[in-house]
């Protein structure tokens, strides 16, 4: 099939390479022309386990171009992947993707399906519908596919997905998206494929992305919970989870999440509620409680220490999660902002992303590429993101490089008992404090 995607994102990359690699024809759009030129080089701009090879295995297959025009005449079917970042409001800002809707408009020579991919408040695919098809001679058929990848294993979730939803009552794009899909749900074990109406696919997302940084932000308060009455998080959970109506999975107590989707979701579906006249009174609880969560290792911080002016301090972790080179909506950056405020001297380590970091905070803060480097003479370190350099970092080497080895685990990396023998102070989330030693 000839297909289009417009957007070069995250999702948009991941679902264009993965489209070709079950065998359809994709020219890829973006306005950013450092992005098409990395791609025509043969280079993903962005970091994602396994896209690159696939990239390469299936570039026959691919293209990219700036050139809206060429790309929508020759497509069947668009995909559009442009992001819907939050406006000050918290609602879902959609002019990216009316952009897109528009030159598809005006460039059209023939009727198409065009795929929503990108996470919208329900009732959009409705306007978008509405816009391509007034006084068009072309018929457009809109139909709601959301995507449920994880940034770090994209290319899996697509490849292998939980679920593949299809929003669409229309015979046509029906019948179209049942072979777009094929190969992926001919194969054994393959996903069920679900087709619902346009509004509950929309509505899928928001309602499954919410849950589960619903479970977060419970598990984090639940965390805070056994600080205060000496419960340790981590046996919690593990009883919990032999619960099958809870399960094991985003159950890790730490401080909040991070990433443009939970973040941005969140606060447009409680926009979502408000439009509607309605609270979601749950969800408005998540964005307060995720808030707090995200200072609570300097909270902690700050009651050990009279005055963190002129106190150097080790940052370990940038990207808002392992995986990934995405800093967007990072957890460490609203920390680091405030240990500046304080008049901390900062010191940053991460294993991909210095230099996005550096394109942010320039000279304020110090880039390293080793733990070793980035702990040494600190007074404490503060760690972010559990890269695996993180977890498996041996306890005693904070010992050796730094000034007191005062450690502030804010995603629970290390197990307590290591913690005690290797002789530091160790501050973690939901768990016992190990050692006494103020900063
Ligand atoms: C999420 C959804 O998982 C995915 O289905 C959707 O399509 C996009 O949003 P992503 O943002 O890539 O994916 O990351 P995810 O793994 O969900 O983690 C989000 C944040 O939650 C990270 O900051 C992570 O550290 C945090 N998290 C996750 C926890 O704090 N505890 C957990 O148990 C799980």
């Amino acid at each position: 099939m000839e297909v289009a995607v417009a957007g070069v994102g995250y999702v948009g990359l991941t679902t264009a390479v993965c489209l070709a690699d079950i065998g359809h024809t994709v020219a890829c759009v973006d306005i950013d022309k450092n992005k098409i030129k990395s791609l025509n080089d043969g280079k993903s701009p962005i970091y994602e386990n396994g896209l690159n090879e696939l990239l390469n295995k299936n570039k026959d297959r691919l293209s990219y171009t700036t050139e809206e025009k060429k790309a929508y005449q020759k497509a069947d079917v668009i995909f559009v992947c442009t992001g819907t970042p939050s406006r000050s409001n918290g609602s879902a800002n959609l002019d990216y993707i009316l952009d897109v809707v528009y030159s598809i408009k005006k460039f059209s020579n023939k009727d198409k399906v065009i795929v929503v991919k990108s996470t919208v408040p329900v009732g959009t695919c409705d306007k978008i519908e509405k816009i391509l098809n007034d006084n068009s001679r072309h018929k457009f058929y809109v139909v709601s596919n959301p995507e449920f990848f994880s940034q770090g294993s994209a290319v899996k979730d697509m490849l292998l997905p939980s679920r593949i939803i299809v929003g669409t009552e229309d015979l046509y794009s029906i019948e179209v998206m049942k072979k777009l899909y094929e190969p992926l749900t001919k194969i054994p074990y393959c996903a069920p494929y679900l087709l619902v109406d346009r509004r509950s696919a929309e509505m899928s997302k928001y309602a499954a992305n919410n849950f589960l940084a619903l479970k977060i932000a419970y598990i984090n308060e639940v965390a805070n919970l056994c600080e205060m009455t000496g419960a340790d998080i981590k046996e919690v959970t593990k009883t919990m989870s032999y619960d099958k109506r809870i399960g094991d999975s985003f159950l890790n107590a730490g401080i909040g999440f991070g990433g443009s989707c939970f973040t941005k979701d969140t606060k447009a579906f409680s926009y979502l509620g408000k439009t509607n006249g309605y609270e979601m009174k749950t969800v408005s609880a998540i964005v307060e409680a995720n808030k707090k969560q995200n200072l609570k290792l300097l909270d902690e911080v700050l009651s050990n220490v009279d005055n963190l002016n002129g106190k150097k301090v080790a940052v370990l972790g940038l990207s808002f999660k392992p995986g990934t080179d995405d800093i967007r909506e990072s957890v460490s950056i609203i920390n680091v902002d405030t240990l500046l405020e304080y008049g901390a001297e900062v010191n940053v380590y991460d294993p991909m992303v210095l230099d996005s970091f550096k394109k942010l905070y320039g000279d304020k803060v110090s880039y390293y590429d080793t733990i070793d480097e980035a702990i040494k003479k600190c007074d404490f370190a503060m760690i972010m993101t559990e890269w695996d350099e993180i977890v498996s970092y041996d306890l005693n080497k904070y010992r050796k490089y730094m000034k007191k080895p005062i450690i502030f685990d804010g995603r629970n990396c290390y197990n307590l008992e290591d913690a005690k023998k290797s002789k530091i102070v160790y501050y973690s989330i939901g768990r016992k404090k190990i050692g006494k030693d103020k900063i």
